[in-house]
């Protein structure tokens, strides 16, 4: 699993992924926002709609975002359905857990798949104090261990663990029977994620569990260096890209 916020890249990514989630981490990939509470339901429809007409094969699952289902199962029910039908997506993913688990079962049990995300939730980030890796202690430990247990009970087809202590990662992996996808969790989850921009090596500044497969970023600064250079010496454009009159 990847995640994908546009067409072309849903494209790229579709014959090589299970699964594409159109994250609310398009807060900070897209829209340069400092964290993911800004997110709305309409960026999450029109970027999930993108994906959806960029793939042919892969499930398409589409974050809720921050304020749009904590309230009530009802309140999750309208933004769940709206994502869905306004998208064509397959599933929503939303954070938290045993405070969750309640709304997952309400969304299962009326049509809507729900992909569940415990551990560090980026959308707790005022809660949590910041994006550290969490399960070090031992209350925090058994209250993940404990959210991954109740929202896979409730009916979750599957579950995110991110960015926790590798032996939570594996009881949580021992205790659930739907698929686990880990990020910054461990390599014997079910599945892996990672956000695109991370593993394309868009950003100077990751966190730990990040492995960037290429340094796409630099690369686009080498591109962009080579064309601006090419315009200002009017190397470009060169007499193929140029229109001429018809030859009479
Ligand atoms: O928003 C996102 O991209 C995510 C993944 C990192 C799991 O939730």
């Amino acid at each position: 699993m990847l995640t994908a916020y546009t067409a072309r890249m849903a494209e790229l990514l579709d014959r090589h992924c299970d699964v594409l989630l159109v994250g609310d981490s398009l807060a900070q990939t897209i829209y340069g926002l400092p964290t993911t509470l800004p997110v709305t339901l309409d960026m999450m429809i029109a970027h999930g709609a993108a994906v959806v007409r960029g793939s042919r094969r892969c499930l398409v699952v589409v974050d809720m975002p921050f304020g749009s289902y904590e309230e009530s199962p009802q309140q999750a029910f309208r933004s769940a359905a709206s994502l869905l039908r306004e998208t064509g997506a397959g599933a929503v993913k939303l954070e938290g857990g045993v405070e969750m688990a309640e709304t997952v079962a309400f969304l299962r049990s009326r049509g809507i798949p729900v992909m569940a995300h415990v551990g560090l939730t980026p959308q707790a980030v005022n809660v949590l104090g910041g994006y550290a890796a969490r399960g070090r202690g031992d209350a925090d430990y058994t209250k993940i261990f404990d959210d991954a247990v109740a929202v896979a009970q409730a009916g979750a087809f599957a579950v995110v663990i991110e960015g926790v202590v590798e032996p939570l990662a594996l009881s949580i992996i021992e205790a659930i029977e739907c698929p686990t996808i880990g990020i910054g969790a461990s390599a014997k989850c079910d599945g892996q994620v990672l956000v695109v921009d991370d593993m394309l090596g868009m950003f100077d500044r990751t966190a730990r569990f990040v492995k960037s497969f290429d340094s796409l970023g630099a690369r686009i600064d080498a591109a962009a260096e080579a064309y601006a250079a090419s315009v200002r010496e009017r190397r470009f454009p060169e007499q193929q890209h140029l229109y001429q009159p018809p030859s009479k």
